[in-house]
């Protein structure tokens, strides 16, 4: 008697996999899948935005703006998934780059990926954006939103030196006007983009 007939029909797996996988794993898994999520909107409405990653194009827009020979430090505002900082620090070994990120998913997410993606010039911080010391940096890159822009501008005039270097994704330092704006145009998920050009 083969393995079909004896259980009348096709095989069951979960009685298959049970031997191997405890009753409560599922539950385990379900139970941490939606404290994620719950977390990840808690945050989003907390600080105003969800960890939207950058869009492939602005990625490649950020990358092309920054000046070649940067070895100092670049800061990424709210760095997400890292979706920004791992290209950054890619393409930029000699420089120092940091992320700073609240929402503990997306941090967690880009921490871990760094066990996978080797990047020893990348930090990510779990910090607000607000408290990131910005007396030291070379490019400042952000992706936040019309109000932490606002309250971002005071602090950039603070803190960054001349010749900083200042891109921002979507939305500009309402105050400041840009050296130049890129117009990157409609996304799959939003109806227009461009990144906001500033040198102090
Ligand atoms: C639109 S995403 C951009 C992510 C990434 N910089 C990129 O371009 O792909 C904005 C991120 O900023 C984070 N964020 C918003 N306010 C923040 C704050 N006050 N401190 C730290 N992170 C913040 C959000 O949690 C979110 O992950």
């Amino acid at each position: 008697m083969n393995h079909y007939s004896r259980r009348g029909g096709f095989p069951n797996p979960t009685l298959e996999l049970s031997p191997m996988i405890p009753d409560w794993l599922p539950y385990l898994l379900n139970g941490i899948l939606l404290l994620a999520i719950a977390s990840i909107i808690y945050y989003g409405i907390r600080l105003g935005i969800t960890p939207m990653p950058s869009s492939r194009k602005a990625v490649a827009t950020f990358l092309n703006l920054i000046p070649d020979a940067t070895d100092g430090k670049i800061v990424d505002l709210g760095s997400g998934w890292g979706t920004l900082a791992y290209p950054i620090a890619k393409q930029f070994p000699g420089a120092e780059v940091v992320g700073c990120e609240l929402s503990p998913i997306p941090w967690l997410y880009s921490r871990v990926k760094g066990v996978f993606v080797r990047r020893p010039n990348l930090t990510l911080r779990r910090q607000s954006v607000f408290d990131a010391d910005l007396s030291s940096v070379d490019v400042v890159v952000v992706y936040l939103h019309p109000a932490a822009m606002r309250k971002l501008g005071p602090k950039f005039e603070r803190e960054l030196l001349p010749g900083t270097l200042v891109l921002s994704n979507t939305f500009p330092v309402p105050t400041w006007e840009p050296a130049q704006t890129i117009h990157l145009g409609k996304s799959w998920l939003s109806t227009s983009n461009d990144i906001y050009v500033y040198h102090v």
